[in-house]
């Protein structure tokens, strides 16, 4: 049994922020659970950050569980959310049959779906049957193709009250906290304001309830795509570079292995 719990996010709305992170591997989150961050997400954008998928349209339910195996074998304290990958969730029965897998298989805690008002019976069957889900609205990258790309969503008053409907829609099928994606800022704080859970943004602005980053983003790994919502609080893409070069360095020339790194 981890320490934190849905409850325990719950009420932390209104009184401190909630951090969250994404993590794909045993190594990460081993030590995101130690640096005392309450929620691991194993995002599905596992597909672009770790697998090379140009989205996260192509992730399976199967590369999922494998990432979400080791992420929980890591975890101590940390709540896990597993992200349901597109195609995975299409009705009731589909989406309980791998949400259970999530949680019987893998050792999730909850699971996260993309989607506002359309996706309320699948949340309330989730729910039912015991699993917490996080819901997402705005920016849903997995229905990247339709939205037209990866843009800002909610702009105009329009666009705006059918996401603040999308919200209310999913506090009310009983999501214990939902994830807010490039969306105006004063949109978002008008949700969390409204909203009896937590909102975690990203690319939401300082309003929400919490916040979550991509692992890679924050460590600075990831070169090519730099949006303006992202910060990263490490350079681990110089480091890797500088390690790998300085390597081939001295096995070319001769410097490693030493003596002291052989055995008699
Ligand atoms: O897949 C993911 O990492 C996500 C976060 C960006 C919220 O959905």
């Amino acid at each position: 049994m981890v320490n934190w719990t849905t409850s325990k996010l719950i009420g932390l709305k209104g009184k401190r922020k909630i951090t969250v992170l994404t993590a794909y591997d045993y190594p990460a989150a081993k030590l995101i659970d130690e640096a005392g961050i309450p929620v691991i997400l194993v995002g599905d954008s596992l597909g672009m950050t770790v697998l090379g998928y140009d989205s996260t349209v192509p992730v399976t339910m199967e590369q999922m569980l494998h990432h979400v195996k080791a992420v929980t074998r890591a975890v101590k304290q940390s709540l896990v959310i597993a992200d349901m990958p597109f195609g995975s969730y299409q009705n009731p029965s589909m989406a309980l049959a791998n949400a259970t897998r999530f949680m019987k298989e893998a050792g999730a805690h909850a699971v996260k779906l993309e989607g506002g008002k359309t996706q309320v019976e699948i949340i309330r069957c989730l729910r039912d049957n015991g699993i917490p889900v996080c819901g997402h609205i705005g920016l849903t990258p997995q229905h990247v193709h339709a939205l037209g790309g990866y843009r800002v969503q909610g702009r105009g008053s329009e666009a705006a009250e059918k996401l603040k409907k999308d919200a209310r829609a999913l506090q009310d099928a009983g999501v214990f906290a939902m994830v807010l994606e490039v969306i105006p800022k004063d949109l978002a704080a008008e949700i969390t304001e409204e909203i009896s859970v937590p909102t975690i943004g990203i690319g939401a602005g300082p309003d929400c309830d919490g916040q979550v980053l991509v692992l890679n983003d924050l460590l600075g790994q990831n070169s090519e795509l730099h949006p303006k919502f992202v910060k990263a609080y490490a350079d681990i893409e110089t480091t890797m570079r500088e390690a790998f070069s300085q390597f081939r360095k001295e096995v070319e020339g001769g410097d490693f292995p030493e003596t002291k790194h052989s055995y008699d």
